[in-house]
């Protein structure tokens, strides 16, 4: 038999009476649009809200075609879901292709079954940057071996888990696509529900997947190719207060390391070079520090390096290991003030609407540099607010904060269909002014 491939996503929400409109309904919406009876429909997505699976409903499905995978979610509109979900997750916004399982069991901590992560720093190691092209071939070859192995070292099959959720924006499109396709084609394989997951909401839901934190929260989001304020109100509502106008910090980070000569991922080369330098050997700038605003900007910072290493080269006759070291320290040192004295603007902002049970974190690659964790740290205890740091590994991109993320969308009775589509930008503030400046991941969002 021919199969085609289809998928009818039908919403309905509010009190109807089951037993009569429902079964109706749906075999006059299959029968309108598609060939029901010789089984030609391939995939169905219920989205059905504000009604329980009843007799009636189940009764109907079971006439589905054989062949025909079939996806059902039943929830109460407006209510947040309190089953267990188990969800799949993928990555591949930049250059780790990633997928994880993780579990949430309501009023527990939530469990991450399995997180698997391919990076990609070998094939990009000879460019000294991020190849949006061969990033994008990497991801597509790699997805499903991660998906594959994520499943495993979760000893799970696809038919336990609850939904699939992937990264769809914002980041370097050609892997973004990559991702959300193996995702689609895991869904309407498994009759799954999709979730489109916004990679930023990924970071900045993370301190709730460790740490259980309660909205509203502070939260620093500063990654390779992002820095900003948000305040956390809910999974799908995020106030920015400020970020910054060029370079993303570990942007700067990358590129002063390619600067100095060393390895990529700039971020914890640098960090460890900077161990054995002396931050006061070199003076560099702190840009935007006069302005009474959260906005920052890191790509001055980077030039300053690049000139003291000029300098050093021409009076001394090369970099020094001391001198690289004392550079790095240098550099390290001016991220972390910045960041720390516009955590104090930040702060100041959130604390005046949100006095009670405050909290703030750090979340994205950067917030793995354990200097930058420290004095955001002493910032919060200035302000008397209640600091949350997640481990280094969950701080840099993985899976496992897509997967939670599409489980607090999904708790919320969210998800996609087949038409869910890659988006290279995505802010999480949409009321606030477009961001200038392009990171490695294209236009800040
Ligand atoms: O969150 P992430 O993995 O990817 C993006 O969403 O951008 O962040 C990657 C960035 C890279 O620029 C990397 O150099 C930086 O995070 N990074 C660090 C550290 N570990 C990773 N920066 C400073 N110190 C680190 N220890
Ligand atoms: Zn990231």
């Amino acid at each position: 038999m021919e199969a085609v491939f289809c998928n009818i996503s039908i919403l309905i929400r509010g009190e109807i009476t089951i037993g009569t409109i429902l079964p109706n309904l749906l075999r006059h919406v299959c029968a309108k649009r598609f060939d029901w009876a010789s089984g030609r429909v391939s995939s169905i997505v219920f989205a059905v809200f504000g009604i329980k699976p009843l007799p009636e409903l189940l009764w109907l499905l079971s006439g589905v075609p054989q062949g025909c995978y079939l996806s059902s979610s039943f929830f109460a509109t407006g209510e947040i879901m309190t089953k267990p979900l188990t969800i799949l997750g993928l990555e591949s916004s930049c250059d780790d292709s990633a997928a994880a399982v993780v579990r949430y069991v309501p009023d527990k901590k939530a469990e991450i079954l399995s997180s698997v992560i391919e990076g990609q720093t070998d094939l990009h190691a000879q460019f000294g940057g991020v190849v949006p092209e061969i990033a994008a071939r990497a991801h597509a070859e790699k997805l499903d071996y991660c998906v594959e192995r994520a499943l495993q070292e979760s000893s799970l099959t696809l038919q336990k888990i609850d939904a699939i959720a992937v990264t769809a924006g914002p980041g370097l499109i050609g892997g973004v696509l990559a991702g959300v396709m193996c995702a689609k084609g895991l869904a309407a394989g498994s009759g799954l529900p999709l979730i489109g997951v916004n990679h930023l909401a990924g970071h900045a839901l993370t301190p709730r997947l460790t740490d259980n934190l309660a909205f509203p929260y502070l939260v620093l989001l500063v990654s390779g190719g992002h820095c900003q304020f948000l305040i956390v109100n809910s999974p799908t509502e995020y106030r920015r207060l400020g970020g910054t106008i060029d370079d993303a910090p570990g942007e700067a980070f990358d590129k002063t390391a390619k600067i100095l000569g060393l390895p990529q991922p700039g971020g914890p080369s640098v960090e460890q070079a900077a161990e054995a330098g002396n931050a006061a050997s070199y003076s560099l700038p702190r840009p935007l520090l006069n302005r009474p605003n959260c906005d920052m900007s890191f790509s001055g910072l980077k030039t300053a390096v690049l000139r003291a290493r000029d300098t050093e080269v021409s009076d001394q006759g090369g970099l020094s290991h001391q001198a690289r070291a004392d550079l790095c320290a240098a550099f390290q040192s001016a991220v972390t003030d910045v960041l720390a004295e516009k955590s104090r603007r930040a702060l100041q902002v959130y604390l005046a609407e949100n006095p009670t049970a405050p909290m703030f974190a750090v979340a994205g690659g950067v917030a793995a540099n354990s200097t930058i964790r420290a004095a955001l740290e002493t910032v919060s205890k200035e302000f008397g607010v209640g600091f949350i740091a997640p481990p280094p590994s969950l701080c840099t991109d993985n899976a496992a904060m897509i997967a939670w993320a599409g489980i607090e969308r999904f708790r919320l009775g969210e998800q996609d269909d087949l038409s869910l589509s890659a988006r290279p930008r995505w802010p999480l503030d949409t009321k606030s002014p477009v961001m200038l400046g392009f990171g490695k991941k294209g236009a800040k969002a």
